[in-house]
């Protein structure tokens, strides 16, 4: 454990953008002869890699995001980490890197974030993210699994993520994920391949994509950083199952759960969308929107299908702004923690 609690950060927590703030410290661990070292907490700071290093090269990296919350208690809740470590070594497994021990991902995580405890401010709109992720070190050309990993964790400060609610567009020329692929990973080849979709979807005005399955373009996949779903006048919530092509959502897993303590009818059901544009046509009134750690829920104002686009619900009355509220009560430690979601230091 640290000697020393990194002091109170002179950093203006009423206006900030998220992402470019690191904070005082981070977390680095060393895989290296088929072992992980013990973790370091050390200052944040720049890491020195050869330009051999195997991640440059074949893409061999991994990451997570989850957050830790203030509760009204005063603890600290580091949210569904259990899940956050089990999808980490999920994602390792498919891109051959070694997995990240239990006890290293909860010990090196509990002992930054008590470090840096001054970093979680009581606040609801406020969350510590928390990025942990692994790449490969090992300084050798050619394609190849590496020896040699580093195991990091940095923290960044976040408030609402999307202010304003989202225009999608239905992806029709590039997919994001098949069958036997890694769609399922968070792996960083993933994101890289979607950056030239989603900025072409940008300067059309959209802000972001909605993918559809690579067999027939024609199912909904998952949008962005999000898994989607659906409310149908109010009263049932579809979404697309989770398989080899689909991150498994821990959010998704949440509203699966806390949807019908809010009354609502749950389906775990392929989504096609000239179905969906068929019920919007046909006046059922249709709640769409992304569900992820960083936003929790985004609602989309309109979905874009082959130069058409298509208005959603998002009323203030709309179903999907309860379960938000559920949970962050939930985390913020107001209801009651039934599920033992809530890792609490
Ligand atoms: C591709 C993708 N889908 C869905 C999600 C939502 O997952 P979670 O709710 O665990 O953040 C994420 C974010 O991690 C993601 O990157």
């Amino acid at each position: 454990m640290p000697s020393t609690l990194s002091p109170k950060p002179s950093f203006d927590f009423a206006n900030f953008t998220f992402g470019v703030q690191a904070t005082d410290h981070m977390l680095l661990a060393r895989y290296k002869d088929l072992d992980w070292e013990d973790f370091q907490i050390i200052p944040f700071g720049e890491v020195t890699l050869s330009p051999l290093s195997m991640c440059f090269h074949y893409g061999q990296t991994v990451f997570e995001g989850m957050k830790a919350y203030r509760m009204i208690d005063g603890k600290i809740n580091l949210f569904r980490m259990k899940n956050h470590h089990d999808r980490l070594n999920r994602s390792l497994r498919r891109m051959a890197m070694p997995e990240v021990p239990e006890k290293l991902f909860s010990e090196g995580l509990k002992s930054l974030i008590s470090t840096e405890a001054q970093w979680v401010i009581d606040d609801p709109d406020y969350s510590l993210y928390i990025r942990p992720f692994v790449i490969a070190t090992e300084p050798r050309l050619g394609v190849d699994a590496a020896n040699e990993y580093l195991f990091m964790i940095i923290l960044s400060p976040l408030k609402a993520y999307y202010a304003k609610n989202l225009k999608v567009k239905v992806e029709t020329e590039f997919i994001r994920a098949a069958h036997g692929g890694a769609g399922f990973a968070k792996n960083g080849g993933n994101y890289g391949a979607s950056m030239l979709p989603q900025r072409l979807a940008k300067k059309e005005g959209f802000d972001q994509i909605l993918w559809l399955d690579a067999a027939e373009r024609r199912f909904i996949e998952e949008s962005g950083t999000m898994n989607v779903m659906f409310i149908l006048d109010g009263k049932t919530l579809i979404t697309p199952p989770t398989g080899d092509t689909i991150l498994e959502g821990i959010t998704r897993d949440c509203i699966l759960k806390l949807a019908p303590e809010q009354g609502l009818e749950v389906e775990e059901t392929p989504v096609a969308v000239d179905e969906l544009t068929s019920w919007i046509q046909a006046g059922v009134r249709v709640e769409a929107f992304g569900v992820g750690t960083a936003a929790v829920i985004s609602p989309f104002e309109s979905i874009s299908y082959l130069g058409k686009s298509y208005s959603t619900y998002t009323g203030l009355d709309a179903a999907m702004y309860g379960i938000k509220q559920r949970l962050t009560e939930i985390r913020r430690g107001i209801l009651q923690d039934n599920r033992r979601w809530n890792y609490l230091l």
